[in-house]
């Protein structure tokens, strides 16, 4: 399921990490991504209307290939596929998530962090997951250490990751692309500033694998 995973996101460098708290920007926001060039977008399960957030996007905007994220058990990840989620990412990594991932077409993203919750990934056959909270558990040092031991594993950081330190992970080999949430931040989004937000999307959609 990683190669499926690697088509949709197209290399694509940054993934948006959105929080939508109504319902009707979902369609608005997810153009104007796509309009800036990121059409893979991340919809967290952090708002109450999150997953008809993903319904819409992925059923109205043709260009966007809409994933649910922040995504904790089984029942959120049949749900959040369900809505029409392309792809599943979660924070962590849990038997009861792996299991459900394992009886879906959807790809799971699942976030680690130490040695050991990437070994537990690595046996249950993934080899691309989310590095979080990337910044604050040690950034690109840490991911890069990584890339010695793990030399099959490939990671998406996210977690305090932006604009300014983007180009340092994008830089590691062990790095596929970055999420984050500076492209769509709470304020221009609340305000419909969609071409702010197309702005900002356009300048993280120039980032590539140093
Ligand atoms: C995530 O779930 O990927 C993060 O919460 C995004 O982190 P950021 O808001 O610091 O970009």
């Amino acid at each position: 399921k990683t190669e499926k995973l690697l088509s949709l996101l197209d290399g694509q460098p940054v993934i948006p990490v959105l929080k939508i708290d109504r319902v009707a920007d979902a369609v608005p926001l997810a153009r104007a991504l796509a309009r800036g060039g990121l059409r893979v977008i991340e919809i967290t399960l952090r708002t109450a209307d999150a997953l008809e957030c993903i319904r819409r996007a992925a059923g109205e905007v043709e260009e966007a290939i809409v994933g649910a994220g922040t995504i904790l058990d089984a029942r959120q990840f049949d749900e959040a596929a369900a809505a029409g989620s392309k792809f599943i990412v979660s924070p962590g990594v849990t038997r009861e998530l792996l299991a459900a991932a394992g009886g879906s077409e959807v790809p799971l993203l699942p976030g680690a962090i130490t040695p050991g919750e990437i070994m537990t990934a690595r046996e249950a056959g993934l080899d691309f997951l989310k590095f979080f909270p990337a910044e604050q558990a040690g950034g690109a040092a840490f991911l890069k250490s990584l890339a010695s031991p793990f030399g099959g594993m490939k990671f998406c950081p996210t977690g305090g990751v932006s604009a300014g330190n983007a180009r340092d992970y994008l830089g590691l080999p062990n790095v596929i692309c970055v999420g984050g949430s500076w492209v769509a931040p709470d304020d221009l989004v609340k305000a419909g500033k969609w071409d702010a937000i197309e702005a900002l999307a356009r300048e993280a959609a120039t980032l590539r694998k140093g």
